[in-house]
Formats: structure tokens, C-alpha cells, sequence
């Protein structure tokens, strides 16, 4: 029966610590301040972003949400970039996405100077990840990377399968695994036999935003299983790992809700706060 990894739990570690560093620059007059853009009205992205504005806030970082309806005009928000960019009291800036339909996501995302870019998302942020030289890294895949820490599971020589190959959790989860030696391969839509990858999977991390996706005939007995999925289903939050099935065949699981979702905040936090740091050097 697969142990549960309790991300609630190893989020408020990793907060406690995030929450000294602010209180150390504070004494050397820095006060860390995020700024997360909202534009349009994802109902989700509402609700992320007031968790992200909160969580913030309980670590002792400024925060502020700035709201833009959904028919703004690309270049209002690159404008807005420019002028946070320039803001030495701004560290941490923060697109939520997905945006509007009409925006160009990479323009938009790459317009955050790369030194306040707490998702990793900039272009030069993804290159030294790829190249190993790992400066701002996105969040989920690094709460995933902190949470297999945490929990002292080595993935050295490990057979690593990812599922899903999104710029936000697919691809970089791939390189932080291929980084700390695991052996990886990525799935996705046009993967053939699918099965017979996951079945040897030593780590299975699922990221495809498909509800209950990964089923027990998909996992081998012991794996360690990461559940990056956030979906509902019927007004509940459901992961994309069909946990009561695959539970029992794993030896290590996180649970959806209070598995990896919250340590992608509480990394978040921690990114905001490095990000103030590199910027007094
Ligand atoms: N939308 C879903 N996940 C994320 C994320 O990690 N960062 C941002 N900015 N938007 C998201």
C-alpha cells in the first residue's frame, strides 16, 4: 500500500524557511514584493491568484494583484511589464496564465525581465535550465524535485517517465529529473502504447490535465507516483491519477488535493524571495 506524501505538510516546511529568508532581508531593509497580472476571467486563474496573493502575504512578502479585463490590448500589458521591470521595489512578476486568445503567450511571458521572473517561464530562464545552469526554475516541477527530497527518495539511475510535455510542468520536470540523474522519458498525446512505457516507470509523474488518466494497469507494483494533475470533476478537485486504484500499487503517492499543488506555492514564495536576493547582490 502506497505511503501518502503529504505536500500541506512539507509546503509549511518549506514556508517556515522561505518566511526566515524574508525576515532576513527585511533587517537589511528589503522588503520582497510580488506582483502577480491577472488578465481576463479564467475562473481557476481567480482562485490561484488569491492563493498565491494570500500565501504571500503569510510569509511576510508583499503582494498585489493587478487586474486587466480580457479584451486588453497586448501592448497595455507589455507596457505594464516595462514599467514593473523598471520598479526596484517589484522582484517578483508574475503572468497568470492561460491568456486571453488573442494575446501571444511567449511575447508576453518573455517581456518580464528575466531576474523577476518567478515562473521561469522567460526564454533565458528555460535556456540554463536546459543547460544545466539553472537560474529561475518553474514552480511545479521544482515543488515536485523538493518534495522527492524532502521525502529522501534518490532517483538516481531511476527510470523517470513524464507524462505530458507542457512548457509549465512537462518539459521542465524532464530536465530537473534528467538532472539529478534519472533516466526520463516523456509521453504524450501521439505516444504509442503508452502503457508499456509507464509499466516501467521506477517514477511516474503525470501532468496531462486529464482526470483520474493513470490507472492501476499503468503502474508497476512499487512505483513512486506524482499526481501534478489539478481537475474537477463534479465541483471536486480530482488529480490525473486515479488514486483509489493506484494507491494500493504503489509504495509512495501524492494525494490530489495536498499533494503537489501546494508546494508549487510555497515555491512560488521561494522563487520570489531568491529573486529579491539576486537583485540586492
Ligand atoms: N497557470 C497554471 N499554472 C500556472 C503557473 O504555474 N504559472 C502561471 N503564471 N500561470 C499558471
Amino acid at each position: 500500500m502506497g505511503t501518502i506524501i503529504d505536500g500541506a505538510y512539507w509546503a509549511g516546511v518549506s514556508r517556515q524557511e522561505t518566511a526566515q529568508k524574508v525576515q532576513a532581508l527585511k533587517e537589511k531593509g528589503i522588503t520582497p514584493r510580488l506582483v502577480v497580472l491577472l488578465i481576463g476571467d479564467h475562473p481557476a486563474s481567480a482562485s490561484y491568484v488569491r492563493g498565491k496573493e494570500k500565501a504571500a502575504w503569510s510569509v511576510g512578502i508583499e503582494s498585489e494583484i493587478m487586474r486587466f479585463p480580457a479584451e486588453t490590448d497586448e501592448q497595455v500589458i507589455l507596457d505594464t511589464l516595462d514599467q514593473l521591470n523598471q520598479d526596484p521595489h517589484v522582484h517578483g512578476i508574475l503572468v497568470q496564465l492561460p491568456l486571453p486568445a488573442h494575446m501571444n503567450e511567449q511575447r508576453v511571458v518573455s517581456r518580464v525581465s528575466f531576474e523577476k521572473d518567478v515562473d521561469g517561464f522567460h526564454e533565458r530562464n528555460v535556456g540554463a535550465l536546459s543547460i544545466g545552469t539553472n537560474r529561475m526554475v518553474p514552480c511545479t516541477p521544482l515543488g515536485v524535485m523538493e518534495l522527492l527530497r524532502y521525502e529522501k527518495i534518490d532517483i538516481t539511475g531511476m527510470h523517470a517517465v513524464v507524462i505530458g510535455r507542457s512548457n509549465i510542468v512537462g518539459k521542465p520536470m524532464a530536465n530537473l529529473l534528467l538532472q539529478a540523474n534519472a533516466t526520463v522519458t516523456i509521453c504524450h498525446s501521439r505516444t504509442k502504447d503508452m502503457r508499456t512505457l509507464t509499466r516501467q516507470a521506477d517514477l511516474l509523474v503525470a501532468a496531462v490535465g486529464i482526470p483520474r488518466f493513470v490507472t492501476a494497469p499503468d503502474v508497476k507494483e512499487g512505483a513512486v507516483i506524482i499526481d501534478v494533475g489539478i481537475n474537477r470533476v463534479d465541483g471536486k478537485i480530482c488529480g490525473d491519477v486515479d488514486f483509489s486504484s493506484v494507491e494500493p500499487v504503489a509504495s509512495r503517492i501524492t494525494p490530489v488535493p495536498k499533494g503537489v499543488g501546494p508546494m508549487t506555492i510555497a515555491m512560488l514564495l521561494a522563487n520570489t524571495v531568491r529573486a529579491s536576493q539576486i537583485q540586492h547582490r
